[in-house]
Order: structure tokens, then sequence, then C-alpha cells
């Protein structure tokens, strides 16, 4: 039974909402394990195409890692803290399915960092991003130092993590943070437009896609290269490559199979 966390399945589209508006959604570490079992429990679900994470209500996405389960814990504990959002955030970076985040309002700290770990961003008007850790007397824990410097480059993220500064949506577009700013209205619909797109592709080639796309940052170019050429190689294993291939010579829309 998950307390915070609410999960459907719709069309392919698995959908998350991280659910404690009362405090912004933060997470505690209740929160975090929620999410956590949530994520592998869906990774079980073959329907699965694209997954989708928000926040409930209509303030917050997630305003960071919950600072009164914080404040007391020592050293030792916030190591393990950090580890475990490190953990489940890295899992969301890997996750066979692409993912997307919606951002309704606040995204900082842990819930920037949540954001990021997502492949793709949509953010309504009225978000703000950013990573205020340093104005609380620590630094972000669940893998913002790295990601966002990948995101946004060396001198915006140390920007945004040295001042605390929070980003509003329009800026955060121009950054390159998010791919696509709508209104707050339009930020469900858009987000289910996009992972339609996504879940009607083949399953099985997206899941390589989804792969070797996320694996390139890690790898020099030839290891690279060779992930690419053998992945591209595997997807002529598939039935939906013959599908795709004769679709489009045939003047129709593709059929996929997941195999
Ligand atoms: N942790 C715990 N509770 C939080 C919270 C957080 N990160 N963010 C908001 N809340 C709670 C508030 O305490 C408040 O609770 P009460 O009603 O019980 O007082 C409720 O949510 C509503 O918040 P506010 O009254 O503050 O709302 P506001 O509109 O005035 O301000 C805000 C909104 C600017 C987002 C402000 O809440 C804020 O600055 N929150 C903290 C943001 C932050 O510093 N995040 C980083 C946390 S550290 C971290 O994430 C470390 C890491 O990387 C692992």
């Amino acid at each position: 039974m998950s307390e915070f966390i609410n999960a459907k399945v719709d069309n392919g589209v698995a959908w998350v909402e991280i659910n404690r508006p009362k405090a912004l959604n933060a997470l505690n570490f209740q929160v975090l394990k929620e999410l956590g079992d949530c994520l592998e429990n869906l990774k079980k679900d073959e329907s699965v195409r694209a997954l989708v994470i928000k926040g409930a209500g209509d303030k917050a996405f997630v305003a960071g890692a919950d600072i009164g389960e914080m404040k007391d814990i020592s050293p030792t504990e916030a190591k393990g803290f950090s580890k475990l959002g490190q953990k489940i955030f890295m899992e969301i970076e890997n996750y066979p399915v692409p993912t997307i985040a919606l951002i309704n309002g606040y995204a900082l700290g842990g819930g920037c960092e949540l954001a990021i770990a997502c492949d793709m961003r949509i953010a309504a008007d009225n978000a703000n991003l950013g990573t205020p850790e340093i104005t609380l007397g620590v630094i972000p824990g669940f893998g913002g130092t790295k990601r966002l410097t990948k995101l946004v480059g060396d001198a915006v993220a140390k920007e945004l993590m040295f001042t605390g500064r929070m980003m509003p949506a329009e800026e955060a577009y121009n950054r390159g943070l998010v791919n696509k700013v709508v209104s707050t209205d339009e930020l469900e619909a858009e987000g289910g437009k996009l992972a339609s797109k996504i879940a009607d592709k083949s399953g099985v080639v997206m899941n390589l896609l989804k792969e070797v796309s996320t694996k390139q940052a890690e790898l020099s170019s030839e290891q690279g290269m060779i992930m690419e050429s053998s992945a591209f190689s595997i997807c002529f294993t598939t039935q939906d490559q013959k599908e795709g291939m004769a679709a489009f010579l045939e003047k129709r829309e593709p059929e996929f199979v997941d195999r």
C-alpha cells in the first residue's frame, strides 16, 4: 500500500504522481522508498512504453528533500539518505522506457534533481526550477551536481547551485533545462501527447534506443559508436524493423508488435 505515490497505466503510458501536496510533495524517506517500489513494480508491466512523473496539487512538482526530516540527522544518516535518492534517480535515468517529468510550480533541490533524472521535462509557465540547498547549509545530494552540469553546462549549473536562485520556466527553456513550456491547464494533456507519441513506436526498439542514448554520455566516442552499431544490428533481428520498413514502402502506418 502506497500512501504518497499514485500510479496508473493508461494506453501504454505509466503515470506516477507524488502525492504529498501539503508539504509541496517534499521527498522524505517514505516517499522516496514508495517511489522506488512503485517504479520497480511498473518495470514488470510489459505494456508500459513511457513513464510520466508529476506532483500532486497546483503549487509544486516537488519542493525538495524533506527539510524537517533532514534537520537533525547524523552525517552517516545523511549519506544513507543521499545514496537512497541517488539510487532511485539512477534507476529513473536508466529506466527501460523514456521518462517525462511534468513540472507544475516548484521543482527545487531534490525535486529539480528528480526532474533532471528524467529524459525530458515539460514545464508549466508557473514553474520555477533550482537548487537552493546552499541556502540551507548543504549541497545537492540526489545527483544534482552531476546532472545539472551535464544539462546546462558548468557556468549556469554553478551559478544556480552557488546562489540557490530559482530559474523561471521561460529561462529554463532558453537554457535547455526543459523541453517545452505550456500553460498550467495544458500541462497534463501535453505530457500525455508526448508520452503517446513515444508509446506508439516499437517498444523493443525504443528500449534499445533509450539504453544507447542514455549511455552515450559516459562512453568514449569509440565505445559509443561500437554500442550504437551493435544495437543498430540488433534492430534487424526484430519483426518491428521488418514491419516499420515495409509500412514505409507500402505507404501505410506501421503496426508494431514489440518483437
Ligand atoms: N521540506 C519539507 N517541507 C517543505 C518543503 C521541503 N523541502 N518545502 C515546502 N515544505 C512545506 C512547508 O514547510 C509548508 O509546510 P507548513 O504548511 O506545515 O508550514 C508547506 O510545505 C508549504 O510551504 P510554504 O508555506 O513554504 O509555501 P510558500 O509558497 O511560501 O513557499 C517554497 C514555497 C518557496 C517552495 C518554499 O516552501 C521553500 O523554499 N521550500 C524549500 C525548498 C528547498 O529549499 N528545497 C531544497 C531542500 S534540500 C534538498 O533537496 C537536498 C537534496 O538535494 C537531497
